[in-house]
């Protein structure tokens, strides 16, 4: 099974509290979305590979570290996803990023698949597919489905907020991935949203309700 980790640290608890409240605007809620995502990235990499290199200081030769190992991809689940993407590349600047669009069907709460768009390599690539919210799952899972059909191999998954219903079905639709949130949520509400959650993530990220 993958690992499950809520990072909790302080300034990530606190940050969320910010776009959790209903009073929080697009503007605040886009910058504090990205900074949350930023703050993650260091957590999310921290078993990133290194190997030893030889440089010279300007005191002396040395043997020091440098990352080696999978190149990264961050892979925004559209639209919401999105909203994490420049938080990630601050600390991942030479990441690469594919695209995929889903969205739930509000009746059925079932994802359906629009668009995708990715790296060619994807296979030799370490992919971290973020998206603020896991509800169902739904969206996480045929995303996933999309990526390792198309060669990925090495994938984790990164949200803000996560309900107990989709950590358990990605976990058992794909227990290869690591699954990285911020929070995690009490239930799900009889119309699929995230209790108590931030309400629709992508509206309120671009300000469509
Ligand atoms: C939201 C969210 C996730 C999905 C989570 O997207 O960003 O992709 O719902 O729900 P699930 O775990 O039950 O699948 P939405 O369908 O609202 O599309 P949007 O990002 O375009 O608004
Ligand atoms: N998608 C959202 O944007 N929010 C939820 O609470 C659930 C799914």
């Amino acid at each position: 099974m993958g690992k499950f980790q809520v990072i909790d640290h302080p300034l990530i608890q606190h940050k969320l509290t910010i776009i959790r409240d209903k009073n929080c605007g697009t503007k605040v809620f886009r910058e504090v979305v990205n900074e949350i995502a930023e703050l993650m990235a260091f957590e999310v990499s921290r078993d990133m590979p290194l190997e030893d290199i030889e440089i010279e200081t300007p005191i002396t030769k040395t043997t020091q570290k440098t990352l080696t190992g999978k190149k990264v991809a961050i892979i925004p689940i559209l639209r919401a996803g999105l909203g994490m993407v420049d938080g990630m590349l601050e600390l991942i600047p030479a990441a690469k990023v594919g695209h995929i669009g889903m969205y739930r069907d509000h009746d059925s709460l079932q994802p359906i698949e629009y668009f995708v768009k990715l790296p060619s390599d994807i296979a030799e690539r370490q992919l971290f597919v973020v998206d603020p919210m896991l509800a169902t799952g739904g969206s996480a899972i045929m995303a996933i489905d999309a990526l390792k059909s198309r060669g990925a191999t090495a994938i984790k998954f990164v949200c803000l907020v996560a309900a107990p219903e989709g950590i358990k079905a990605l976990q058992d639709a794909h227990p290869d991935v690591d699954i990285y949130t911020a929070g995690l949520d009490d239930h799900l509400n009889e119309n699929g949203y995230i209790v108590p959650g931030l309400g629709d993530a992508g509206d309120r990220l671009f300000g469509t309700k």
